[in-house]
């Protein structure tokens, strides 16, 4: 039937003449002058279609015809006639005479018009079979099955073994909260959906499989965000008996394979930054290097016998930071603006957003502006002035308090400035994050938590002060960060079962619970396992990459919303007694 089918948005001036089978749905139906427009609309884009008053039973079918109905549109190309060429649209120069017409199935009314951008995104999200209709979405499809072939097919030609995992599985600590899935058979007992198949890919590479790869949905029962779902997708991998620097090396390939579906090439090789310079310099282990001129310098050190307050606390403090950033040519910001940023700031544990503005450096004190000028001395002007390296017309800012929440504060600040005030430069700033701690401590319970996950090997020089100085130690962890975004990470894996047994006593469990939760993997590891590592690229978050959307939302057929529910389906759902009652729950009440 489809044979000989052509594309509504493909139909192009070299098949003038010509006959084209089109099927697609009813963008617009128009009536000009006692003759019907309709513009056919499928995947590929948009045709005009003319229909004639001359053929009346053809007409008369044409005059039902409404936004949305499905029809099948026979007729002959033909140019535009002067002056009714559409130049923005690739069909611009032709229309299609309708020579047959069938209306495979008429609309109700829709539910929104498709090219209103006024449209609450709930509403899109309730009929969102009409959002994927919308040419900007079919393209965001096209570009994510495109980029999961080009990943199968490079590391196919890497000689990775595409293996599936389970999705009724155990829980595993790493860090986010999991979907339970209660046993019917086992009543009481609870498959766990995977937050990733870690424990899994470490078997594969114990069952002798060396390089596995799979693009995997995983599950985190944690509150949505503009880049994040409750489940989404990874490129997950893995290898054996490869040098970090191997692992390395095949990743950016992979990524540079990806980005060129775009037709963006990458960098050759991507910078390497320590996880201390990083927080150092920008706060956050997945800084955005095309805001260039935006730095956080330390001051504490001149700050330490000044009279403000609010600097000479924490400069004295240990765990707390005073940080300084210039913000090239903002001085002129107004009063409202800097609250709307000190506002801004608040939810990060932010107490306040100190200032100055530098109107004229070069005139010393004179030349500034800031309430608690007078309570600095000379030298932390000065100082202050140097190191941040201030010009004339340019805004410093201050963070002053606990280093976790300076560091947090400024570098969301670094964000939104460059983005409200246009910094960013240009192009894509890809760069690897490495020598991450292996473990943080809760700053509430002072417990040692894993950074990465309990899995992830120390680095060999610092092993041996695991159980001197846990803190000290370094992950053999990557990030992969482009453009800002944390788009994949990874490790080499603890591969003896004594360092495993450590590393879990450090995270507080113990040999017992250990035993009840990991035995498997614990076992496993006795029976020739050989060093491994690899990484997860978080699918989803290249796809938004390189569309360029601005939500995960917008790059996925069937998102949930921002309370991880789904508006189309209505899931999740109340379920009936009989059925609690058959897995052992009965004690969770329908709600009437
Ligand atoms: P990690 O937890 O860092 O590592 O996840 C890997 C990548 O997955 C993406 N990602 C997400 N994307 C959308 N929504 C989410 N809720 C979400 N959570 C994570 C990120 C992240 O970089 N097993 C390890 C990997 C390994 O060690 O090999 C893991 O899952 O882009
Ligand atoms: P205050 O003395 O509280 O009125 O604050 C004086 C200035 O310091 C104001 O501009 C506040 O926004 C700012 N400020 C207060 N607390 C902090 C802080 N922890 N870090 C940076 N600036 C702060």
């Amino acid at each position: 039937m489809t044979e000989g089918r052509d594309y509504c948005g493909e139909v192009r001036a070299d098949q003038i003449g010509q006959e084209v089978q089109l099927f697609g749905w009813v963008n617009r139906r128009r009536d000009h002058g006692g003759i019907i427009f309709v513009d056919l609309r499928d995947h590929s884009g948009l045709v005009q279609v003319v229909v004639n008053p001359e053929q009346a039973e053809l007409f008369s079918l044409a005059e039902q015809i409404r936004t949305e109905f499905v029809l099948a549109v026979t007729g002959q190309v033909r140019a535009r006639p002067e002056g009714t060429v559409n130049p923005a649209l690739p069909t611009g120069e032709i229309e299609v005479v309708c020579a047959e017409l069938d209306i495979l199935n008429p609309s109700d009314t829709p539910p929104y018009q498709l090219d209103d951008e006024q449209v609450h995104e709930d509403h899109r999200l309730r009929y969102r079979y009409m959002e994927l209709r919308r040419p900007v979405m079919q393209e965001r499809l096209r570009t994510r099955a495109r980029l999961a072939a080009a990943v199968r097919q490079y590391l196919d030609a890497q000689g990775f073994l595409e293996v599936e995992t389970p999705m009724l599985t155990r829980a595993t600590p790493e860090g986010a909260r999991e979907y339970l899935v209660p046993s019917r058979t086992h009543t009481g007992a609870c498959f766990a959906l995977p937050q990733s198949p870690q424990l899994f890919k470490q078997m594969l590479m114990i069952g002798g499989v060396d390089r596995y790869y799979q693009i995997v949905r995983c599950f985190r029962d944690e509150d949505p965000r503009q880049d994040r779902q409750p489940e989404f997708t990874q490129i997950d991998i893995e290898t054996s008996f490869l040098e970090e620097a191997q692992i390395l090396d095949l990743m950016e390939e992979l990524a540079r394979t990806m980005f060129e579906v775009a037709e963006i090439s990458l960098p050759e090789p991507f910078p390497r930054l320590a996880y201390a310079e990083a927080m150092r310099r920008f706060g956050t282990d997945r800084p955005d290097l095309r805001i260039s001129g935006m730095e956080f310098v330390d001051v504490a050190d001149l700050l330490t016998e000044v009279e403000f307050k609010v600097f000479r606390e924490p400069a004295n403090r240990k765990g707390a930071r005073v940080a300084a950033m210039r913000i090239p040519g903002a001085a002129g910001m107004s009063l409202g603006q800097i609250d709307a940023y000190t506002e801004a700031i608040k939810p990060y544990g932010a107490k306040g957003l100190a200032y100055i503005k530098c109107n004229q450096v070069g005139q010393g004190r004179g030349g500034l502006q800031a309430g608690f000028l007078k309570f600095l001395h000379d030298e932390a002007v000065a100082g202050i002035l140097e190191r941040t390296g201030a010009q004339d017309g340019d805004l410093i800012v201050f963070g002053a308090d606990r280093a976790d929440i300076v560091n947090a504060a400024l570098s969301f600040l670094r964000e939104r400035l460059a983005q409200d005030l246009g910094l960013h430069e240009e192009g894509w700033q890809p760069l690897w994050v490495v020598d991450f701690p292996l473990l943080e401590q809760d700053p509430e319970t002072q417990r040692w938590l894993a950074m990465h996950h309990p899995f992830t090997a120390p680095a060999i020089e610092d092993a041996a002060q695991l159980e001197t100085d846990p803190g000290a130690v370094r992950a053999r962890a990557y990030d992969m960060v482009i453009n800002g975004v944390e788009v994949g990470g990874g490790s080499i894996r603890i591969h003896r079962p004594e360092i495993q047994q450590s590393v879990f006593a450090l995270l507080g469990i113990d040999a017992e619970e250990a035993r009840a939760k990991f035995g498997f993997l614990l076992d496993a590891l006795r029976y020739g396992c050989p060093p491994h590592g690899g990484i997860a690229f978080g699918f989803d978050r290249l796809v938004m990459l390189l569309t360029g959307a601005e939500a995960i939302r917008d790059v996925i057929a069937f998102p949930k919303t921002q309370t991880a529910n789904c508006l189309l389906t209505g899931a999740p759902e109340m379920v009936e007694m009989d059925q609690l009652r058959e897995l052992g729950l009965s004690r969770i009440r329908k709600q009437s």
